[in-house]
């Protein structure tokens, strides 16, 4: 077994980063109630908010690789990747190069930059939806730019949601309102008209679909679908008879691929199993961490932007995202980030799911290796899931309920957090579940 190198003390590594690091770090620490006083729930994105005080951070000051640091100057090996974007690891060489490379020659401009036009070309390439692309900001903006499309070109108005779409898209009764949680009735905030039209379907449910084209028979503009993290293997069917299905009534299939692309295959979903929906949103892992989306699709459906339908943003095409998207998919195509992503998720998550089975503890990872989540076992309390990732901080490793292998996370890292957590596992067999 590796040392266990955790060290929880105060002592600081902040030779380049100065006073104002070291004042900011003190003010912060250990007080999230300074967060709760100014931020409604603490944080402007409610997954970074911590469950698991005070061993899990209040906040993070920086990162390297595979590791972050945080205020209280404790270093973890984090799976948490600013929650997916960050595929190939933090300040990674290349992409941050290549950032402030382009940051010498200007940020935003009020015409396009040719970088624009040449991601553009890259996505097209790789992507096999993807005949026109438009880039923005954010997962959820572009998710509802596919809706508004769906809208113009089909002229029906339902909207059918699997899965998690962004929180903009979070309209209809018993959707997901955040990743893991759900709407019991109807979504607050929003007037009944407009839930009406939106309809959550459970992942793999051909029946329910069939029930809603036969309640609203040619008012079906799209069916929206983000990869359940348990059961994408049933994908491979599910697909394919979502498309058949969406096909014979005349409405359009859009691929969440916000987790999904960059990870299970550049291309996604869409690219993995071999169904091609009309119209795709890819996000996260785009571009390493910097803000970045891109709606795509058939071009027919995509001239819509052409014919009133106005999708536009000021900071959609800033070129630092795009340079950082450059050089994310060089990185991509040079090395084979996908198989890295797979080879030391397996070895990792399929690692501890053998610990937790030999100390008897009821958790397991499920889905493909790049994003698995962690599941409880049939009749578990979710208590155990609790302590498990409580104690995973408490011993420096930063878990999530879909945990992300970044290319960083190389053979000793893998091995020092399965050190270090198959000693929580011993801990846990001992203490908590005697
Ligand atoms: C599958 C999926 N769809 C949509 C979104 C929303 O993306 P954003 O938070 O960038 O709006 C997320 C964000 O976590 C997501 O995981």
């Amino acid at each position: 077994m590796a040392e266990f190198r955790f060290v929880r003390s105060a002592a600081w590594d902040f030779t380049d980063r100065g006073d104002e690091q070291m004042t900011v770090q003190k003010s912060v620490a250990g007080d999230f109630e300074r967060f709760t006083r100014v931020l409604p729930r603490g944080s402007s994105t409610y997954s970074k908010v911590p469950l698991y005080s005070p061993d899990e951070p209040t906040a993070i000051l920086r990162g390297q690789g595979c590791r972050v640091w945080d205020v209280d100057g404790r270093e973890f090996i984090d799976y948490r990747n600013g929650l997916g974007p960050v595929t190939l690891g933090y300040r990674f060489p290349e992409v941050d190069e290549a950032i402030c490379e382009q940051l010498a020659s200007g940020i935003v401009f009020g015409h396009p930059h040719p970088l624009e036009a040449e991601v553009g070309e890259m996505l097209q390439r790789l992507i096999p939806c993807a005949e026109q692309v438009q880039f923005l900001k954010t997962g959820g903006e572009a998710i509802a730019a596919c809706i508004r499309l769906a809208r113009h070109y089909t002229g029906k108005k339902h909207v059918i949601h699997v899965g998690y779409n962004g929180w903009l898209n979070a309209l209809a009764s018993g959707a997901q309102t955040l990743p893991g949680s759900r709407a019991d009735n109807r979504v607050p905030g929003v007037p009944d008209e407009i839930g009406s039209l939106h309809h959550a379907a459970a992942w793999n449910d051909i029946a329910v679909l069939k029930m809603y084209f036969a309640t609203y028979p040619d008012d079906i503009a799209a069916v929206v679908i983000a990869a359940d993290y348990t059961g994408m293997h049933e994908g491979e069917m599910y697909y394919a008879e979502v498309r058949e299905l969406t096909r014979l009534n005349s409405t359009l299939l859009v691929f969440d691929e916000i987790v999904t692309g960059f990870r299970i295959a550049i291309g996604g979903v869409q690219q993995y199993f071999g169904t091609t929906p009309d119209l795709a949103v890819f996000s996260k892992g785009i571009a390493n961490g910097m803000p970045i989306s891109a709606f795509m699709g058939k071009r027919d459906i995509m001239q819509g932007c052409c014919e009133g339908v106005s999708i536009s943003s000021t900071f959609g095409g800033d070129t630092l995202s795009l340079a950082a998207a450059r050089a994310t998919i060089r990185v991509y195509e040079r090395h084979n980030v996908v198989e890295h992503l797979w080879k030391q998720g397996e070895r990792l998550w399929g690692g501890l799911n053998e610990v937790f089975t030999s100390y008897h503890i009821p958790l397991a990872f499920k889905g493909f290796w790049p994003c698995p989540a962690l599941v409880l076992e049939d009749g578990a309390m979710g208590a155990i899931r609790d302590t498990f990732l409580r104690l995973s901080y408490r011993n420096g490793v930063s878990l999530y309920q879909v945990p992300y292998i970044n290319y960083s996370h190389q053979d000793a890292d893998i091995t020092e957090t399965l050190d270090r957590l198959e000693r929580i596992c011993q801990e846990m067999n001992g203490d908590e579940l005697a």
